[in-house]
């Protein structure tokens, strides 16, 4: 899906015209003020661009964020599906993208043409679909959802009303088990959350007895099933924050510890452990691809930056508007902080 993304000038500076000692963050503060621009970053982006950014979080308060913003430009430090909702809700903002191939295995694990297709194949259910999907998948659906609000929203709908969900079926899975309905499951999975061992967790566990686990619901049930705590990114970071235990097992990407080890200097984080010691699985390989050199060239060049034609833009703001109407309203207190 590059074609929905408009790539800087030909001729315009790349990384490698950088001089190596500009000041990064000083360069990107300069520009942020010179375009009225606002930087927003998930919590799996890299130390340096959390730190930078104007406000961090999950993927519904980042939607929510982008909802409000004055700003003319959103620099967004995430992956594309979450720039695109950016843009569904701001239209008339310039929504950059630092690299403009950091993707998501749900998103992809989840074409439009078959998805219609399951759509037709079932037309008596309601198409509850989790944000991490591309444009034309929420298109094509009643109502999004993210990790966050999820639950509650499929609460709200009627008992009888029987419902899909797609892309995540380990997400969905938790849901039905948590809501006891009874959803059909499209079947994606996020390689990264897929990667992680049960085995090496409860040798983990053994050698850390009083350690909590949190997950995120991305994460198999096996995985799950260990956990004290199964929520989203923000809801993970509120659970270290608001538990009295001084150590944790961290079973999401890793990048989320650096606002956890920010909020709670005292306590102990460890990355749960992936199948294979020798690679670093658990890094979300698109979420890696933005760099603070792409923020600043995204800032400098005006792109990558997302386009959506106005009609798919329509569709696609439906189902996200039912879902900020559907959704809880955020708990202001310590989060906040961490933007
Ligand atoms: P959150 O909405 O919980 O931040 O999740 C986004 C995501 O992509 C998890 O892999
Ligand atoms: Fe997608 Fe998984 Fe990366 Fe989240 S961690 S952006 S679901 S690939």
């Amino acid at each position: 899906m590059i074609e929905s993304i408009v790539l800087p000038a030909p001729g315009a500076p790349t990384e490698r015209d950088l001089d190596p000692g500009l000041d990064l963050e000083a360069e990107i503060d300069r520009l942020r003020r010179q375009r009225n621009a606002v930087i927003l970053a998930h919590y799996y982006q890299e130390a340096a661009i959390q730190d930078i950014a104007d406000f961090v979080g999950d993927s519904l308060d980042l939607s929510r964020r982008a909802a409000e913003t004055d700003a003319d430009v959103i620099a967004f430090c995430g992956v594309r599906f979450m720039a695109e909702t950016a843009k569904i809700l701001n239209p008339g903002k310039r929504v950059l993208l630092p690299d403009a191939e950091a993707g998501c295995s749900l998103e992809s694990s989840c074409p439009p043409d078959r998805f219609r297709a399951f759509r037709e194949a079932h037309p008596d259910h309601m198409a509850l679909t989790y944000i991490n999907c591309s444009v034309e998948v929420k298109a094509l659906s009643d109502i999004i959802v993210t990790s966050s609000n999820a639950e509650s929203i499929i609460r709200q709908l009627p008992d009888d009303q029987p419902i899909l969900f797609a892309p995540d079926r380990h997400l969905g899975a938790y849901l039905a088990r948590k809501t006891g309905r009874d959803l059909l499951l499209w079947p994606g999975t996020c390689i990264v959350h897929e990667q992680f061992s049960e085995r090496e967790l409860v040798r983990l566990k053994v050698r850390h007895p009083k350690a909590l686990v949190a997950a995120h619901p991305e994460c198999p049930e096996a995985i799950l099933n260990h956990a004290d705590h199964v929520g989203s990114t923000s809801s993970l970071i509120r659970f270290v924050l608001d538990s009295t235990a001084q150590e944790f097992v961290i079973a999401t990407e890793p990048g989320i510890i650096h606002q956890m080890e920010k909020l709670a200097p005292n306590k102990r984080f460890l990355p749960a452990p992936g199948m294979d010691e020798s690679c670093s699985c658990s890094t979300c390989p698109f979420m890696e691809l933005n760099t603070m050199e792409k923020l600043y060239l995204a800032l400098a060049n005006l792109a990558p930056a997302v386009e959506v034609p106005d009609a798919l833009r329509l569709a696609a703001l439906k189902p996200i508007e039912r879902m900020l109407e559907m959704s809880p309203q955020p708990e202001p207190a310590k989060l906040r902080a961490a933007g």
